[in-house]
């Protein structure tokens, strides 16, 4: 059994390494690695602990003197080394195996290429060393590796010197000038393509920026390079922050864990958050390309300048640095605009964040797995890269910002850098910053109530009523704040949790839907931003003319559940008439959240009058943006239904969606062919990733989705006519997704073929060719093990496995809650545990809620989770997953 580490535990490393030296013979199949360092304590004749996994030892060397087998020890994943005076040099010669290693973590073979990984603890499989983040060290590095085989030899900060050596292998040596912990070290080597640009900095210093990518794709990093000049632009403008190096390097790599990874200097990305061009890449990509270069980019400041100093704290960075690239893409995509149009682009960028929040992080902190966004425990830490250290991480800053408004959030973040810069440091220290602006700027409060953000898990749920008094013209509001226990937090019941301090934007209007003046303490107005952090609280409202219609939670101003019992016709005047964008959605989605849970449950009252009015407005709407309108007129997923919903019946839930997805599109779908029309490209017009054009494109692609649901007789040729006609990858994958999903098995495999005999040399759209598969209404289990067979799918690359196996295991709602996929789904995470354990515990994750399901998934899934808690060989990873599934329910 797994141990668990706890946030309490915490010691200091006793001993500093100021400076670290590494050489690295390079090679596929067998890297020897060279490292030497000297450690200095205060604390002489303490053991020197230092981590290390699945390396072979060749030699010790202590102060010159090479050590014999007796004088250390050494373990799976320790080296011991009983040390006596205040200062040693340390010299490791180890080696390691790229070629064997599919856990993508440490040094890896993908390709021809090596690539590291070591975030969070993959620098222990690379050589023994202080793997954790609050030991930082000044990182000089040479790589001497075969001049054909690696042309490429790249590390973090400075180019030092490059020279050629015998038998055709050459060396280059690196410098950091920062120090860093192990964690955002690297080394790339292979044979690349290299875009370049010069740019000056704010200051008016010359950087040089490269974009690294497979050859052949140099073409496909042009939208990189461009979202990496923006994203230093913004950093200088809106942060003040300007890059800290002469170089900075993008490298693309097919093989790749997550998204992408912050190691100074020298980002390596997964090359789905690279790589683009029209033709094959589609505008959500676009889209996800720039706020990942951004994120990392923004990283250098907050996660590498300024660091962690245990993973507990794995939020300072993770949910600052998702805040900023949140705000990022929002500006980006409000750039040019001015007014009402700029407010609405950042308001469809506000949905699609909290429409991540709602379908990831929601489920999590209400199932086995919910943690704070600050753990106090873990078992393995590669398990906590989740939604709630970035996500709600984010939502966290979000309020903190909401709470000191811009210019005040900024002053705070100039106090936090001109303190902590260079040091690791915890979340605490993030929130004194945070609170010492708060209190300058709000006498006699403080923000003592917000702390418990980061010590407790779930999605508090405030409860409001309204007492109307038309009398005195008075508007009472109580509200109910909840925080039951959740996760971990039911293994251990001890003291209540306490109430939170939420940020509530609320606006009034009338019945009539017009915004509504009313009065606060001394506050005339109609939008007003409460402090709630009681458990119970009123708050009263004076001069109040008539009846007030709330806008709840505007902006989503806290990562809260809001109830309120309100007649559907109020839902529809806000659908019809809040004048905040996000609140409007809001209502809009409400209301066909509420009519489908009427379908589920075969209520005799469900009835779509109330939807259909409200759509049948919005879908003859030209004012509101077409991005806007492709989300309010798409009902909530079936994930996130799922979600509101105890115990959870997937397959009604599903049921009742079509239904009523299909009632809505046979209603619209003159209305819907005339969208599509209306929404057509100009003659000629070059592709653009802007925000305006894709948004035309979304509602055009939902148009004609909704057309071919209603089975319009126009709707398919439609479709293969956009096909044939497609000039970038949006509107050839719109079109391609209807054909696959709604027309007869010959005209589907027609598509199927010919847009793999297309792209077959793409590996991310045959990436795409798999999922639209894996999601297809047809597609069943026996289909996913048909298609698993295919020459191109391979297991080892989690980007395919990602586009097959979790598309069909949570996006498949039909298939995958039946007998055969749940089958589907256990032997999947055992097959993918034996190679990458990372990627089979997400994948594990995708049924650890279990427990919340009606019967008989809940015990058909629970056979299959003490299935794989009983295999004979599981990673750690799985083994914290399962394990905490089935103990926790
Ligand atoms: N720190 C990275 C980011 O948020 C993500 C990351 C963490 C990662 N661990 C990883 C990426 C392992 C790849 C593999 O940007
Ligand atoms: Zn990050």
């Amino acid at each position: 059994m797994s141990q668990s580490i706890l946030r309490n535990d915490y010691q200091p490393y006793p001993y500093q390494i100021p400076y670290l030296h590494l050489q690295f013979f390079l090679n596929f199949n067998q890297t020897k690695v060279c490292s030497r360092f000297t450690v200095y304590t205060k604390k002489p004749s303490t053991t020197l602990v230092l981590d290390g996994e699945e390396l072979t030892l060749v030699s010790i060397r202590v102060d010159g003197m090479t050590l014999s087998a007796d004088q250390y020890q050494l373990t799976d994943t320790h080296l011991h080394l009983s040390l006596t005076n205040t200062e040693h040099l340390i010299e490791i010669e180890s080696i390691c195996e790229p070629e064997k290693n599919t856990t993508l973590m440490g040094l890896y073979q993908s390709g021809r290429q090596l690539f590291t990984q070591c975030e969070a603890e993959g620098f222990r499989r690379i050589t023994w060393f202080a793997d954790r983040p609050d030991v930082l060290s000044r990182y000089t590095v040479e790589l001497i590796g075969d001049k054909t085989q690696f042309p490429y030899l790249l590390s973090n900060g400075n180019l030092i010197s490059q020279s050629d050596l015998d038998n055709n292998q050459h060396k280059a040596v690196w410098e950091d000038p920062f120090a860093k912990p192990s964690y955002l070290f690297a080394v790339v080597a292979g044979d690349f393509d290299c875009r370049e640009e010069k740019i000056k900095t704010a200051s008016g210093r010359e950087v040089l920026l490269q974009l690294i990518s497979d050859k052949g794709d140099y073409d496909k990093t042009e939208w990189a390079m461009q979202s990496l000049i923006s994203s230093l632009r913004w950093d200088e403008q809106r942060f003040g922050l300007e890059l800290d190096l002469d170089r900075y390097m993008v490298v693309s790599a097919a093989d790749f864990n997550m998204g992408a990874m912050e190691n100074k200097g020298l980002n390596v990305f997964n090359a789905a958050y690279v790589l683009a061009q029209p033709e094959s890449t589609t505008d959500q990509s676009y889209r996800d390309i720039e706020a990942v270069i951004g994120h990392e980019y923004f990283h250098n400041w907050t996660g590498n300048r300024v660091t962690c100093r245990d993973w507990f704290q794995l939020s300072l960075k993770e949910g600052l640095t998702v805040f900023r690239d949140q705000e990022f893409s929002a500006d980006m995509m409000a750039m040019g605009l001015e007014g009402h149009a700029a407010k609405s682009a950042r308001a469809v960028k506000r949905i699609d964040d909290v429409s991540v929040l709602r379908v990831a992080q929601f489920p999590e902190d209400a199932g086995p797995m919910a943690h704070p966004i600050r753990p106090n425990s873990y078992e393995e830490i590669s398990n906590f890269y989740t939604a709630t250290i970035y996500e709600k991480g984010a939502e966290v800053i979000r309020m903190f910002h909401t709470l000191l408004g811009e210019s005040g959030f900024q002053a705070a973040l100039n106090n936090y850098f001109a303190r902590f810069d260079g040091q690791a440091i915890t979340c605490d220290d993030f929130k004194q910053i945070m609170d010492e602006q708060y209190q300058k700027q709000n006498p006699g409060l403080n923000l003592e109530a917000f702390s418990g953000w980061y010590e407790q898990a779930g999605t508090p749920t405030v409860t409001i009523t309204l007492h109307y008094d038309a009398k005195q013209q008075q508007a009472t509001l109580f509200f109910k704040q909840e925080n039951p226990a959740v996760g971990v937090e039911l293994l251990a019941p001890t003291t209540d949790k306490k109430p939170l301090l939420i940020p509530f934007k609320i606006g009034f209007l009338n019945q009539a839907g017009q915004t509504q003046k009313v009065c606060l303490h001394q506050d005339r107005n109609h939008e007003f931003m409460l402090r709630i952090d009681q458990t119970e609280q009123q708050v009263v409202f004076n001069d109040v003319q008539s009846t007030p219609v709330l806008s709840l939670l505007r902006d989503f101003s806290a990562p809260i559940i809001v109830n309120y019992d309100r007649p559907t016709s109020e839902l529809v005047t806000l659908a019809k008439y809040d004048d905040n964008a996000f609140s409007r959605w809001q209502a809009i989605q409400e209301l066909a959240s509420q009519t489908i849970f009427s379908l589920a449950n075969a209520n005799a009252e469900a009835n779509e009058d109330a939807l259909i009015e409200v759509w049948g407005q919005l879908i003859q709407d030209r004012i509101l943006s077409a991005a806007y309108l492709s989300r309010a007129l798409s009902l909530p997923s079936v994930r996130q239904l799922l979600s509101q919903q105890r115990p959870m019946d997937p397959l009604s839930i599903q049921a009742a969606h079509q239904h009523l997805e299909q009632a809505l599109a046979e209603r619209f779908s003159a209305q819907w062919l005339t969208l599509y029309h209306d929404h057509q490209p100009t003659a000629n017009a070059t592709y653009s990733p802007d925000a305006l054009s894709a948004g035309v494109r979304a509602l055009k692609n939902l148009a004609l989705k909704q057309a071919a649901i209603a089975k319009h007789p126009e709707a398919l040729r439609i479709a293969a006519q956009q096909y044939a006609q497609a000039t970038n990858m949006t509107d050839q994958w719109g079109a391609l997704t209807v054909l696959v999903h709604y027309a007869d098995a010959e005209l589907r495999e027609h598509y199927l073929t010919a847009f793999y005999d297309q792209w077959q040399h793409n590996a991310l759209v045959i990436d795409r060719w798999f999922s639209v598969q894996a999601t297809a209404p047809y597609f069943d289990v026996e289909q996913a093990l048909q298609l698993q067979q295919h020459p191109d799918f391979n297991l080892r690359n989690p980007n395919r496995a990602r586009a097959l196996i979790f598309q069909f295991c949570t996006n498949n709602i039909t298939a995958i809650h039946t007998e055969s996929g749940y089958d589907f789904w256990r032997d999947q995470v055992l097959a993918l545990d034996a190679l990458n354990p990372e990627i089979s515990a997400r994948l594990c994750r995708a049924f650890d809620n279990w427990s919340q399901f009606v019967e008989p998934q809940r015990s058909q899934l629970q056979v299959r989770l003490q299935s794989i808690a009983q295999h004979p060989k599981l990673s750690a990873n799985v083994t914290e997953i399962i394990h905490k599934a089935l103990t926790i329910e």
